[in-house]
């Protein structure tokens, strides 16, 4: 006989359900997995929902069952708004024929025409860092991976104009996880539209010039692409997936880039090792996809970032078709969300799970490999985060050039206290001394 038996949770209040606690307990996944299991129900945005975590539930999510979900119906509706129609908003299909258009900007032999653009940032910022002193990481880093991703993705010429576009993203991004649904000027989510529109108005005019003047970076890449039955992306599309990525591809960044520092200031001997490393590659020669390849102790670092730090908490599904999972079932309409932080945390894959140990993922190690679906601060299967290499690729080449050359000190009075929406981030944004080595 079929089971019917919903997972166990809470609803919460009426109307509300848990959306408060959700938002503001960092607990919030945890405390309910450890009193129900790996499956439980609660009701979030006004959907009732289930919350699935551990490597096996995110299996079935992200790869064996994915036909049961919609990343459409998942995502809250701020997302449909101001993300518009752009891939992570897409299923089945029409998403496939999109990706492929896109993934070829962001990996593979592109990646080798970024490296350099990628250094140049990186470099103006560390003078500026140097003199400087004293500073707050985490903003330092929004702007420079902002900087980074506006000249691959726009062609972002001016420091002015990098400035006032990453303004424009932090006010849309504040919006999609806002509880207010009302689009007022003074709202919000209100606000996070208006910023939208500016920044689409800018998106248009720079995808009108690179069509006229195409150059090797990721936007002409993805004005060029062509599928093999000749089809390119539409502008309108070529704007929802530029500004899509500028989005998905600097707020993650920084908040693992930030994180990486936090750790690294609190371990000197890891800071020691990595810098070692490093020694062996800095001989002056410029940096080269096959030299990042090659320094494997930096990986080990930023997989224990991605591990204890994931910058997101976790991904959002419809249910489109029900589905079992562990004797329970659940029913077509709920929304779903896979756990990340809490699945990089569990006991039976990760030892010590609190404690920050690198080698965790050494050769001989290797604790991830127990079983698939271990680490996924970057999601997994068929959909794993399109901008993976590439944002690997920036995080290492930002790291090299800062163990190579330079120290940092965690300024005290200050909370380091995690804060998880809509990323990851210490609470006063890690201020610091930096210095020459
Ligand atoms: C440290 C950096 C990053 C992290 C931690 C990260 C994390 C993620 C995660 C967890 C997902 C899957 C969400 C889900 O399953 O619901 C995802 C998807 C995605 N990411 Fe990233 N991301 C990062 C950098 C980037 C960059 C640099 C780009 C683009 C330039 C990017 C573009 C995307 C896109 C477009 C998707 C949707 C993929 C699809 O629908 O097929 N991400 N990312």
């Amino acid at each position: 006989m079929k089971n019917y038996q919903i997972p166990p949770g809470s609803f919460g209040l009426p109307l509300l359900g848990e959306t408060l606690s959700f938002v503001s307990d960092l607990k919030f996944v945890e405390k309910r997995y450890k009193q129900y299991g790996s499956i439980f129900k609660s009701h979030i945005f006004g959907r009732s929902t289930v919350f699935m975590v551990g490597p096996e539930a995110a299996e079935f999510v992200l790869s064996s069952h994915m036909d049961h979900f919609s990343w459409r119906e998942g995502w809250p509706n701020n997302f449909k708004v101001l993300l518009g129609e752009s891939l992570f908003l897409m299923d089945g299909e029409e998403h496939r024929r999109k990706r492929r258009l896109i993934m070829p900007a962001m990996h593979g032999a592109a990646l080798a025409n970024y490296i350099g653009t990628m250094e140049r940032i990186t470099e103006n910022y560390l003078k500026k860092w140097k003199q400087k002193q004293e500073f707050a990481w985490l903003a330092e880093f929004k702007k420079l991976t902002f900087d980074i991703a506006s000249e691959l993705l726009l062609g972002t010429q001016t420091d002015a104009e990098s400035a006032r576009l990453s303004k424009l993203f932090t006010t849309l991004t504040n919006g999609l996880f806002s509880i207010n649904p009302l689009a007022l000027p003074f709202t919000q989510f209100g606000k996070a539209i208006a910023a939208r529109n500016q920044i689409l108005e800018h998106v248009t005019k720079v995808i009108r010039e690179r069509q006229k003047n195409p150059t090797k970076d990721a936007l002409s890449l993805l004005i060029q692409a062509r599928d093999e039955e000749g089809n390119s992306l539409s502008e309108k599309e070529l704007i929802a997936q530029a500004v899509l990525l500028l989005f998905a591809g600097h707020e993650t960044t920084t908040s693992m880039l930030t994180w990486l520092c936090v750790e690294l200031a609190r371990h000197p001997e890891v800071m020691q090792r990595a810098r070692e490393e490093q020694m062996q590659f800095a001989n002056g020669d410029a940096l080269t996809l096959e030299k990042l390849g090659q320094m494997h102790y930096l990986d080990q670092v930023l997989m224990e970032v991605e591990r204890l730090h994931p910058s997101v908490g976790g991904g959002f599904r419809g249910v489109i078709k029900e589905f079992e999972f562990k004797g329970f079932h659940v029913p077509t309409g709920w929304q779903l969300v896979y756990a990340i932080p809490e699945t990089h945390r569990v006991p039976e894959i990760y030892s010590q799970p609190e404690n920050f140990d690198p080698d965790r993922f050494s050769p001989e190690r290797q604790e991830n490999k127990q079983r698939p679906f271990s680490l996924i601060g970057f999601g997994g299967g068929p959909r794993i985060c399109v901008g993976i290499a590439f944002a690997k690729m920036e995080m290492k080449i930002i790291a090299a050039h800062l163990l190579r050359g330079y120290q940092w000190k965690i300024l005290p009075n200050q909370s380091l206290k995690k804060v998880r929406i809509p990323t990851s981030r210490p609470k006063d944004g890690l201020r610091v001394k930096f210095q020459p080595l």
